[in-house]
Formats: C-alpha cells, structure tokens, sequence
C-alpha cells in the first residue's frame, strides 16, 4: 500500500506540472483556464481527471497502508521513528488534497475551503477563538489569516494556495518519502505478516 501511495504521488506530479502548462492562479483566469483545459485542450480533461483520480487514490491508499502497519503492528521498535515520519506524511498528503481543491475557483472550492478554513479559527493557542488564545489574537493576525492571506477567500488565497499545492508541499512531501524510505531499509526491511 505505501508503494501505489508512491506511485498515486508519481502520478499527481507528473500531471500536475503538465496541468501548469494551461492554468493561471488568478481570480480572473482559474475558472475560465480549467474549463478550456477540461473543454477545448486536446486529452485535457483526461489529464484532469488522470490527476484528480490519482490524488484520491493516494488519500485513500495512504489511509491504507496505514491500517496495515497498525494491522501487522510495525509501529513497534525498531520502526516507531518511521511511524512518527508516517504522521506527519498523512497530515501532508491531506494538505495537499486541501489545497488542490480551491484551484478549479469554482463555487465547490470556494465554499470548501471557507467552511475548511473556519475550522481554524478554533485552533489552540493559534485560531482567534480558540482554546488559551492569547489577548493580543485577532482574525487579523491568528493561523486562518496566515492560510488564506486575508480574512476572507480571496485571489491572495488561490495565489498561496497555488504555491503550497505546486511548490512547498511536493517538496516537503518528497524530502520526507526519502527519509521514509531510507528508514524502511534501516529498520530492517518491511515487516512480514507475524
Ligand atoms: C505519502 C505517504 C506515504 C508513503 C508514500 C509511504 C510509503 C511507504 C513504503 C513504500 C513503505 C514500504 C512498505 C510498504 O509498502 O508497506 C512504507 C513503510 C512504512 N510506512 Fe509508509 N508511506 C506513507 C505514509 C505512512 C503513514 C501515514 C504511516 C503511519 C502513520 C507510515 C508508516 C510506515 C511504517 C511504520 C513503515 C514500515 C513498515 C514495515 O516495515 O512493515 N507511512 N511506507
């Protein structure tokens, strides 16, 4: 299951570069780009679909291969650091799903990412209305300001979001998969069934 999780994620960022080739992160061009890719482009809504299908395909998959390492108990030593690397590559391949989803701008991903973003305001410490939020917090300045680049969902947020989906998060993404791996063969190869 982690390898088709690899492999979901080989799949996303081959298309998504090519998906770059027709697409510009601004409020005027996203919804307009998307259409004429999906409509006009020769194999373009094949490769939107090659790219949203994979990318479900590795959110599924990566829930996945995590039950089987739960199931066949490899998070015990010696592969409880890899466990911990695990966590934080979930947490990254949901972040990606979440960010590719307000590119389309259509009213789907305006409104997920409204009711997805107001989750944070109820961050500890971080979100404004959060639990032990200190005085000086406002949503001028709190973790839901950071994400959106505003207080609102505005053509700041798809232009963030866009750099998170296509730069920042696939490179954090890729340096943890090769420390992931590099753990595997460390700890002694993948565990076989007990
Ligand atoms: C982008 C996400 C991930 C990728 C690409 C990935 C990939 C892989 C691959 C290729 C292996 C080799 C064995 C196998 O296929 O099962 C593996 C093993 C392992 N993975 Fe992941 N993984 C990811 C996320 C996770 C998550 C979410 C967890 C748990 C929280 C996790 C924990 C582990 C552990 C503990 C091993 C060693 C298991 C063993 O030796 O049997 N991984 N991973």
């Amino acid at each position: 299951m982690g390898g088709i999780t690899f492999l979901m994620f080989l799949v996303t960022a081959v298309t998504g570069v090519l998906l770059m080739f027709y697409y510009r992160p601004t409020a005027e061009y996203a919804f307009h780009d998307v259409q004429y890719l999906e409509f006009d482009i020769p194999f373009g809504m094949l490769l939107r679909n090659m790219h949203r299908w994979a990318a479900h395909g590795m959110v599924i998959s990566v829930m996945l291969h995590m039950f089987r390492v739960f199931l066949t108990g490899s998070y015990k030593k010696p592969r409880e650091f890899n466990w911990g690397v695990g966590v934080i590559l979930l947490l990254v391949t949901f972040f990606l799903s979440f960010t590719g989803y307000l590119l389309p701008w259509d009213q789907l991903a305006f409104w997920a990412v409204t009711v997805g973003t107001n989750m944070a305001r109820a961050t500890p410490v971080l979100g404004h209305e959060g639990p032990f939020a200190p005085q000086n917090i406002t949503q001028s300045n709190d973790v839901r300001f950071a994400l959106l680049a505003g207080t609102i969902v505005g053509p700041s947020t798809l232009l963030r979001f866009y750099i998170l989906h296509c730069v920042a998060v696939p490179l954090l993404a890729s340096v943890l998969m090769a420390l992931h791996f590099w753990r595997v063969r460390k700890d002694g190869g993948i565990s076989g069934p007990l």
